[in-house]
This record gives structure tokens, sequence and C-alpha cells, in this order.
């Protein structure tokens, strides 16, 4: 029989030959096998010792079946760990691996209603301007005819930012209108442009009203303007983007960068003109601010209004998609849900 000593050597000999999990189990039946196991066998052999003979070689031969246990344990993880590395590995030049499925995803409703829209206008002659999303007071609200203590302003609240010294104090635009300024500052008449953008108000929400939503602006100035060639314009678009006739109509309203100024409204597709939630129980559904460009505002940008009027309006994006795609609240846009999304 070994002594204690030498089987130590020769486990760590063995040990250091194992390359698998299956090695590893032979060395430690070798070891500690119950049947025959060659550290097994001295501490069975134990019983017949002298008292001190047992206790020194008890403790001996204990400490080195826990060493061989722990050191056994060890290099198990080590080869688990290899292997699954290596089998990672392994899978990534796998070619006969079945492909991952890629998912699929689809223009949201407001891209969508927004692509139309501005195809529509194109085929009018419209062209597309942009401004941007974080306005000043001017533009927004006093090159509008709205100057600070206006009533109307009121109207459109919105989220303010901290005035950095400046004295242009910034804001989140209310409308896209002040897109309709900055174009005019830099372009001389006749032009017809549509500006789509992202606006924002401080107000709560409902079935048809949210805090964030899409406007698209619509500007034609030149000679000869006038409200029925916005009527005619106007219909032609609810015809092409709806792809039928539908009920409309223009109801005086107020406006302070428009005179006259008017509000459009459109029967609601949701229930047909009978009265729901979406149309707050009306039957029409408002769908645009609109009218002849206010001589105040022509004025401002270094028109002469005895020579150019137009039209301007400014239409809820949202609105034209839940009447286009039958949707009865507009926070369903906003929600992330990919139960509504996926419908498109
Ligand atoms: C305006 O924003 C004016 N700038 C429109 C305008 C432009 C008038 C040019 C004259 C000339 P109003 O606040 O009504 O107007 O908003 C225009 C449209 O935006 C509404 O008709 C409606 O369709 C949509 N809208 C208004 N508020 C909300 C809201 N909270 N959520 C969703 N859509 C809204």
């Amino acid at each position: 029989m070994k002594t204690v000593g030498e089987l130590k050597k020769s486990f760590i000999a063995d040990l250091s030959k194992a390359r698998d999990l299956v090695s590893l189990e032979k060395i430690y039946r070798k070891y500690l096998g119950i049947k025959s196991g060659e550290l097994t066998s001295i501490l069975r052999s134990l019983k017949d010792l002298s008292a001190s003979n047992r206790k020194k070689l008890g403790a001996e031969a204990n400490t080195l079946k826990r060493f061989i246990q722990k050191e056994l344990e060890k290099q198990k993880e080590e080869l688990r760990g290899r292997s699954e590395v290596d089998s990672a590995s392994m899978r990534e030049v796998d070619v006969t691996a079945p492909g991952k499925r890629i998912e699929r995803g689809s223009l949201h409703p407001i891209t969508r209603t927004l692509d139309s829209i501005e195809e529509i206008f194109g085929q009018m002659g419209f062209e597309v301007a942009l401004g941007p999303d974080l306005e000043s007071e001017f533009y927004n609200f006093d090159a509008l005819n709205i100057p600070q203590n206006h009533p109307a302003r009121d109207l459109w609240d919105t989220f303010w930012l901290k005035d950095k010294g400046k004295g242009d104090i910034s804001l989140l635009r209310t409308h896209t209108s002040p897109v309709q300024i900055r174009y005019m500052e830099t372009h001389q008449p006749p032009f017809q442009i549509i500006a789509p953008g992202r606006v924002f108000r401080h107000e709560a929400t409902d079935a048809s009203h949210h805090f964030n939503f899409y406007q698209v602006e619509g500007l034609m100035v030149g000679e000869e303007v006038s409200v029925a060639n916005f009527r005619h314009v106007i219909t032609q678009f609810f015809r092409g983007f709806l792809k039928k006739d539908v009920n409309i109509r223009l109801r005086p309203s107020y406006f302070p960068f428009v005179e006259p100024g008017f509000e459009v409204d459109m029967s609601c597709v949701v229930c047909d003109g009978s009265g729901c939630s979406t149309c707050s129980k009306r039957g029409w559904l408002e769908m645009m601010g609109a009218g002849m460009v206010h001589p105040n505002v022509l004025r401002a940008v270094g028109y002469n209004p005895k020579f150019w009027q137009g039209f301007a309006f400014g239409m809820g994006v949202e609105r034209l998609a839940m009447m286009k795609y039958k949707i009865n609240d507009v926070r369903l846009f906003f929600s992330g849900d990919m139960r509504f999304l996926k419908q498109f």
C-alpha cells in the first residue's frame, strides 16, 4: 500500500494529465472510490492501528482527502467553463445553424400620414419647409400678431425654457405657424408651402387632445389668392387623403394672424356623424384652423398687402390619421403599444 505522501504525488501527476470530465471521474474513483479507492483503503485500515498511529495517519489521510476533493472540484469548474466557451465559439461559425428570424418593423401611422400629406400637396405644387421645435417667443407669438398680454396667448399655453439672460426666451412651439414667418422672411411670393412638424401644448389630454402632437401648416401667397382657392385646395386634399368625398364645413373662428379666420370641421368617420367620444358627441371633428393671412403679418415680413394676399392653414395630423384609420383615441399614437402599432 502506498503512503499518504506517495498518494498525494501520484494524484497530482494524474490530475495534471486530465483533459476532460471523464478523466476526473476516473481519478476520483482511483483515490476515493468506495470499494477500491487507494485513499479509501488507508482510511478503512485506520481502525486496526494503535491509538497514537491512528491519530497521526488519520489526520494526514483526511487532509489529503479534502485536498483531492477540492482540487477535483476546481478542475471540474475550469473544464466546464472552457467547454461553454468552446461551444459558444463553435456556434458562431456553425454555418448549418438555422437563421435567426429578424422582426420586421413598420412605419408609425403618423409617419405614414405625414408621407401621404406631403405627397398629395406635392402633386398640387406645394413645397416642404421646416422650422425648429424649440422656438423663440417672437416667432411663436409676436410676429404672428399675438403681442405679449394678448388674450390669444391663453389658447396656446406651452412649456417654457429658462431665460438665459439673452432676452429671447425659448419655448416649445405651440403650432407650426412660426414657419410661415421664417419662410416669408427669406422668400418672395408667389409661393405655396406646407410645413409639417411636432408641436407642444400644456394642456390636459383626452380622446382628441394630446400635449404633444403633429401639425401641417400650409401657406399660399400670390396676387389673387382667395378663400375660394383655399376651399378648393383643401377639398382636393381630403379627397386624395381619404380616397372618397367627405363632408367638410368652414366655421368662422378667430386667429390673430388671419382675417377672416375659420375652422374646418370634417364629418366624423368613426361614427358617420352620429356622435361619439372621438368627436365629443358633435358628429364633426375639428381638423384645422385657417384663414386669409392678416395684413399685419404680411407687413411685418416686408410684403405689401396691397399686392400680395394669401391663405394659411394648420391641420392636426393625428386627427387626420384618426379619420383615415378609424382610431378613436389620440393617446394610442404615443402609447408605444405594439398591439396597436403592429396593425400598420
Ligand atoms: C392653430 O394651431 C393655428 N396655428 C392654426 C392656423 C394656422 C390657423 C394658420 C390659421 C392659419 P389650433 O390650436 O386650432 O390652431 O390647432 C390646429 C389643429 O391642430 C386643430 O384643428 C386640431 O386638428 C389640432 N389640435 C389642436 N390641439 C390639439 C391637441 N391638443 N391634440 C391633438 N390635435 C390638436
